[in-house]
């Protein structure tokens, strides 16, 4: 059998910062209110001119070089990303222009802050099938220009980054499985409605019922993870590193609960970074690769929670 590994990783965060007192003189609101109910102190935010595709390569070079391969080596390039810098051609083909691979199949995915863990387990299956053998894997997301800076109530949460992971064929696992889901039915309560086909070209802002996602992500968050041990035989203790989505530190801390974990074994990165969609779990993982918390063999849980909504884990032998 073939599975995949992951070979290698790259994260990449915009220079420009913005800090919770830097958000008190833009909206009513105060540092002690943003770090209390959201557990963020800081956010990399893209300047102008500065694109999606640019934070994409930036992180792509970088795990491809911890990978010790080149992008002629790549036989898929997967980007997950909301805010592609273009209708089309996709992200993933203005990366792969950047970045000079020719041929590979190259597209974007987009699954909001669930869209990392979406693409991982779209590579997998790939590499499983024989059909790729070494596939890179990007969130990116400059989802602040997603967002009404008049709005107290989603600006100060969110944060651009990208981070990136390289993936090999392998006879073992590697990715031991993944979970993926959606329900369409909650559409309404996180979304950005404006688009080309439904009339509402303007209403391009970030739209969200917080604290209804809050109690469904929880609720969600604590299924997957019981589905993912479940599916793999495993309990709680298995698992060396929680990676999760940094959406907000009360629903990482209720998931870390939930699987009994202390908090030193959940790699928290939503403090310095805010939310920065699907390019949240890979940036924690690289950060947590290179610092050396996380080392090979270790097995780790990732899971998101987004707009959709959408949700999913990855348990994996790094
Ligand atoms: N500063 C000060 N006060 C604020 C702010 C702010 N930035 N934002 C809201 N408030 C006020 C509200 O107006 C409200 O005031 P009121 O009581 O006078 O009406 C009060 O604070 C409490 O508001 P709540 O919404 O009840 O606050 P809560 O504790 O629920 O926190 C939050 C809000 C942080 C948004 C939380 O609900 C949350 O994290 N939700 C989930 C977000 C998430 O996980 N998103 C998922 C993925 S995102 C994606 O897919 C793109």
């Amino acid at each position: 059998m073939t599975f995949s590994r992951i070979l290698g990783t790259g994260g990449y965060l915009p220079e420009r910062v913005m800090t919770n007192a830097d958000l008190e003189a833009i909206v009513d609101t105060t540092s002690a209110w943003i770090r209390e109910r959201t557990g963020i102190e800081k956010r990399h935010l893209a300047s102008e001119g500065e694109s999606c595709c640019d934070l994409a390569e930036a992180a792509a070079r970088r795990a491809l070089e911890a990978a010790g391969i080149g992008p002629d080596d790549l036989d898929l390039i997967l980007v997950a990303t909301t805010t592609p810098d273009q209708f089309f051609p996709s992200t993933a083909c203005l990366l792969q222009q950047r970045l000079g691979n020719r041929g590979a199949p190259a597209f974007d995915l987009q699954a909001v802050c669930a869209g990392f863990v979406y693409a991982l387990s779209v590579a997998d299956q790939f590499i499983r099938t024989g059909a790729a053998r070494r596939a890179l894997v990007v969130g990116a997301e400059t989802i602040s220009r997603l967002l009404d800076w008049n709005d107290r109530t989603t600006c100060v949460l969110f944060g651009d980054g990208a981070g990136a992971v390289v993936l090999g064929a392998s006879d073992e696992p590697g990715i031991v499985s993944t979970h993926i889901h959606a329900d369409g039915a909650y559409k309404d309560l996180l979304q950005v409605p404006g688009g080309h086909g439904n009339g509402r070209p303007e209403a391009r802002f970030l739209e969200m019922r917080g604290n209804e996602v809050f109690r469904f992500a929880v609720n969600t968050l604590g299924r997957i993870v019981d589905e993912t041990l479940d599916a793999n035989g495993l309990s709680t203790a298995d698992i060396d590193w929680l990676i999760p989505h940094q959406a907000n530190i009360r629903i990482i801390q209720a998931t870390a609960r939930k699987l009994d974990l202390p908090m030193d074994r959940v790699v928290v990165t939503v403090a310095q970074h805010g939310n920065t969609s699907s390019a949240s779990i890979p940036l924690a993982f690289d950060e947590a690769v290179r610092d050396g918390r996380i080392r090979r063999g270790e097995t780790l849980l990732m899971e998101a929670f987004g707009g959709g909504f959408t949700w999913g884990s990855a348990l994996i032998r790094y």
